[in-house]
């Protein structure tokens, strides 16, 4: 028989759950949970008897945090990058002119596997203390196979952190070597790097834009990792326009991210598609880009994910509910979007069925949340207070990590 966990008398629990209109809220409610499935859910009053309990009276019951967008794991510092940003120069140019992702690549190349994975789960483990459960991690700081496997080998091997989902993104820009010979790069992504690296991930990945991969290269490398059984997602219409967006939501992308550049026409595709957008404010703020048309979006129906984009350069955010208010600050999103943007529709830009959501048979994937003082028991007040919340207990498939 599994052990069973109660989180007894929870203040206001927010279920998420997707058969619901509302955000499926229940007050003073108790939730049993057996192995790694929710068993029951009800009042206090009602609560069954279990082996442990987590006494939550006063406290914000969510779904586990999902971080759809990270680039967890990296060598090297960018700092000084930052300044040269802030004195004018452009992330862009600095990519062409072998900086920005080249200078993580060439420190990434040079560390260990123990060194990367070092960096990955600490990382992965301040995470925890925000309530994220889940979290995807791309390689893209090696653009050789054997670094970019040993990147996603170090995201593979956590199992103290949140649960990872890996993506594949050799593609992240031409490495130095291969500037003269881009096709050489592409031809290698496709026949080398892909078929190393597939096993490990259940997405692929392509960054399309100025500096970095054509939308032709791009298309031919998202489609080579379909061909491997991976999803597709992409770094689309960041920084320049490209036709990314639209192309990957005709392949069938469960998620296409940045998007500050996007068109009718992509937003038509991915409406049509149903891919997810992920939008990521930390990098919109630190490369102070436009907003992504978030009105025109909403109006087709396209679903909001809210991720941080960790990475040492374009958005060095290490915390989700930054990331929240950010995207309601920055890009005019409600909170109740950016609440689902962390949670249930993080869990689907990750093709994620059973997490970002409570209810019978879910994921006992659950974050418990103290209000900042004097403030009512809200996710409310979690998103409005930037940069505040810490979980006070998380329990991630059934096992009370604190
Ligand atoms: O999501 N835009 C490309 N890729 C990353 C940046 C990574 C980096 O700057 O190291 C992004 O913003
Ligand atoms: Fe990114």
């Amino acid at each position: 028989m599994y052990p069973t966990t109660l989180l007894h008398s929870i203040r206001r629990l927010y279920t998420l759950d997707p058969f619901k209109e509302d955000l499926g809220v229940l007050e003073n409610t108790s939730i049993l949970v057996r192995g790694d499935r929710v068993c029951w859910i009800g009042p206090d009053t009602e609560a069954p008897e279990a082996e442990k309990v987590v006494d939550a009276r006063g406290l914000i019951g969510l779904p586990g945090l999902v971080d759809p967008h990270t680039h967890a794991v990296w060598a090297g510092s960018r700092a000084k990058e930052f300044a040269r940003r802030l004195a004018g120069e452009k992330y862009a140019d600095i990519l062409e002119a072998g900086g920005g992702i080249l200078s993580t690549v060439a420190a990434t190349r040079k560390a260990s596997l123990h060194a990367l994975e070092c960096g990955v789960v600490s990382r992965l483990e301040q995470m925890h203390r925000y309530g994220v459960t889940t979290v995807e991690v791309k390689s893209g700081y090696g653009l050789n196979p054997a670094t970019e496997h040993r990147m996603l080998t170090a995201a593979s091997s956590i199992n103290t952190g949140p649960s990872t989902v890996r993506t594949f993104l050799g593609a992240h820009t031409i490495p130095a070597e291969h500037r003269g010979s881009r096709d050489d790069y592409v031809r290698q992504i496709i026949e080398e790097q892909l078929p190393l690296c597939a096993p490990l991930c259940k997405f692929v990945d392509v960054y399309c834009d100025r500096g970095a991969f054509t939308l032709d290269e791009s298309i031919a490398i998202l489609k080579a990792g379909k061909e491997h059984g991976l999803q597709i997602r992409a770094h689309a219409e960041q920084v320049t326009h490209t036709g990314i967006a639209e192309a990957a939501a005709n392949l069938g992308a469960t998620a296409i991210d940045h998007l500050e550049q996007i068109d009718d026409a992509g937003i038509a595709a991915m409406a049509k598609a149903g891919s997810v957008a992920v939008l990521l404010p930390g990098a919109q703020l630190y490369l102070q880009d436009t907003p992504p048309p978030v009105e025109a979006m909403r109006e087709a129906g396209i679903p909001f994910a809210v991720g941080t984009d960790l990475n040492p350069g374009s958005s060095p955010v290490h915390d989700i509910w930054t990331a929240a208010t950010l995207a309601c600050i920055t890009q005019g999103l409600t909170m109740e979007e950016a609440l689902l943007g962390i949670t249930r529709n993080a869990a689907k830009a990750l093709g994620l069925k059973r997490a970002g959501w409570i209810g019978l048979n879910s994921h006992a994937d659950i974050a418990l949340f103290a209000p900042p003082v004097g403030e009512p028991a809200t996710f409310e007040s979690l998103i409005q207070h930037m940069g505040r919340p810490q979980a006070v207990h998380v329990i991630q498939h059934g096992k009370i990590i604190h």
